[in-house]
């Protein structure tokens, strides 16, 4: 197959370096950057038979059904909550994602957000910078991480990776998630027995409509005015209204929050809590990560052109 055989509809763009490789390689449409869309698509749509977007835009299902030649997708992030796999699957469109790679600094920054929040260092920061600490003295007494229960909603490959970061800080693991895992930490087979238990709930399961809202105004309740909410998953997991109204009435503690609903338009609700800690859906957010997951997103492009297999495949 030459070059120009090799048409690759662009959703939404990886990092700089890779689109360059991508662009030397193949016939980039950069549907992305176009003002007229469906005009654009009118021009190209016949001839794409690979599309790349990222995991935070995912792919409109009706664009799929716009490109007839459509074969495969490869999308830059482990999560596939934005892109419709039954379709794909039904279609014969083959997907692939961005595993493994981010691992280490969604986990960190899991324990960042949950440190962060218990120890109240946004607050801490404002104290020192703003002159309450020669003002006023020490700042308010925070919350220890140690010998706390750590409930985590999803023991996946970042929820272990999580886990694993919990230990050496003194916290106690326990998880629910769909099965019991051969692991020793402590195992509730329904989410309200886990918040009923844990002093944090570490929610890193995957998103979409299995997961929807899971974590409700009855598990918030279970976890209690002393418990934390983490949320390095997606937004959809949680309960937003609920989750604003037991930060409002005292329901739980905290949250420390990496992801949201409608992103990046965040409910401006979270930004008038100092019981609450933000970052702006960035756990992967590093040169070094990025770089590795745009590499995957080659990586997967060059096989599936040289033998039609892919090397993280979803379906
Ligand atoms: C995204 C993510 O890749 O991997 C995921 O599922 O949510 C992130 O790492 C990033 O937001 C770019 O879309």
């Amino acid at each position: 197959m030459s070059r120009s055989d090799k048409h690759i509809l662009v959703v939404s763009a990886i990092r700089p370096r890779h689109m360059e490789e991508l662009a030397a390689k193949y016939e980039l449409h950069r549907w992305d950057q176009a003002s007229d869309k469906d005009a654009f698509l009118a021009n190209v749509a016949d001839r794409i038979t690979a599309l790349v977007s990222t995991a935070g835009v995912g792919v409109p299902t009706e664009l799929i059904g716009k490109l007839p030649n459509l074969k495969v997708i490869t999308s830059f992030g482990v999560g596939y909550d934005a892109i419709d796999i039954a379709a794909c699957t039904a279609r014969g469109i083959r997907v692939s994602n961005t595993p493994d790679v981010l691992n280490d600094d969604v986990a960190d920054t899991a324990i960042m957000l949950l440190l962060a929040t218990l120890r109240r260092l946004v607050v801490g920061d404002h104290w020192a910078r703003s002159g309450q600490w020669s003002e006023k003295g020490a700042m308010p007494l925070t919350t220890t991480a140690r010998g706390k229960k750590l409930g985590i909603v999803g023991l996946g490959r970042i929820g272990q990776a999580i886990a694993s970061r919990a230990e050496p800080i003194g916290m106690e693991i326990g998880y629910f998630g769909r099965s019991k895992k051969p692991v020793d930490y402590h195992y509730e087979a329904d989410l309200i027995g886990l918040a009923n238990w844990a002093d944090v709930l570490m929610v890193s399961c995957p998103g979409g409509t299995a997961t929807q809202g899971i974590i409700n105004a009855d598990v918030l309740k279970a976890l209690g005015p002393r418990g934390f909410v983490i949320n390095i998953a997606r937004g959809s997991v949680i309960d937003e209204p609920a989750l604003i109204a037991a930060l409002r009435d005292g329901v739980i503690a905290g949250a420390g929050l990496d992801v949201f609903h409608n992103e990046p338009h965040m409910e401006r609700a979270f930004a008038g809590f100092d019981n609450v800690v933000l970052y702006p859906h960035n756990a992967s957010g590093t040169v070094e990560t990025r770089d590795a997951m745009a590499q995957m997103v080659v990586d997967n492009l060059t096989q599936w052109f040289a033998d039609g297999t892919l090397v993280s495949p979803v379906n």
